[in-house]
Order: structure tokens, then C-alpha cells, then sequence
């Protein structure tokens, strides 16, 4: 398991994810009001980027079916996406935001 940065915490706008990509994996990092979050980026229905979707109370729409994921949990909240989304472990070291994969 390594950190990755993100950006600093001060760039994150409100419900505007920055994306990484490490390897294989495609990470979306929100910033919510409550701190952030790094999801899997990818939806889990079909092929579609969710940073690329709406993000309103914690919630991403996906952009290509419009089923919708807690950022918090990943949870997959309708249909057509029935598989939750991979999360992963965020902190903020020296100001800037980095996630854990
Ligand atoms: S690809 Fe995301 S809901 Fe279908």
C-alpha cells in the first residue's frame, strides 16, 4: 500500500473531483464538506468515467446511465449499477491530499 498525492487540499473546489491514475486504476478524489474522498473512477455498470458525472450531497451520478454511488461508502444507490465502487483511504500530509492504494 503506497500514498499517493492528489493536489493541494486548497486547489480541491467543492464537488469537483481531480482524478489520478496509478497503474491500472483510475482514482476520482472529492472534496465534501466534511473532508475528502477517492473512489474508484470507473463505473461499475458499464465503461464510463464518474469524475465526468454530477456531484450533488455526496452523491456522483454516472454520466452514461445515471445510476448513482455514495462517494462516502461507494455504495451503488440504483439501478443499472448493482456493484459498489472500490474506495480508498485519504489524509492530508504537508497540505496536500493523497490517497492510499
Ligand atoms: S455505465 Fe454507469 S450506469 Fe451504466
Amino acid at each position: 500500500m503506497t500514498w499517493h498525492d492528489v493536489a493541494p487540499a486548497d486547489a480541491f473546489d467543492e464537488d469537483v473531483p481531480k482524478v489520478v491514475q496509478v497503474g491500472e486504476e483510475r482514482v476520482a478524489v472529492f472534496r465534501l464538506e466534511d473532508g475528502f474522498y477517492a473512489i474508484s473512477d470507473v463505473c461499475t455498470h458499464e465503461y464510463a468515467l464518474l469524475s465526468e458525472g454530477f456531484c450533488e450531497e455526496g452523491k456522483i451520478e454516472c454520466p452514461l446511465h445515471q445510476a448513482c454511488f455514495d462517494i462516502r461508502s461507494g455504495k451503488a444507490l440504483d439501478e443499472p449499477a448493482e456493484i459498489d465502487l472500490a474506495t480508498f483511504p485519504t489524509r492530508v500530509e504537508g497540505g496536500v491530499v493523497q490517497f492510499q492504494l
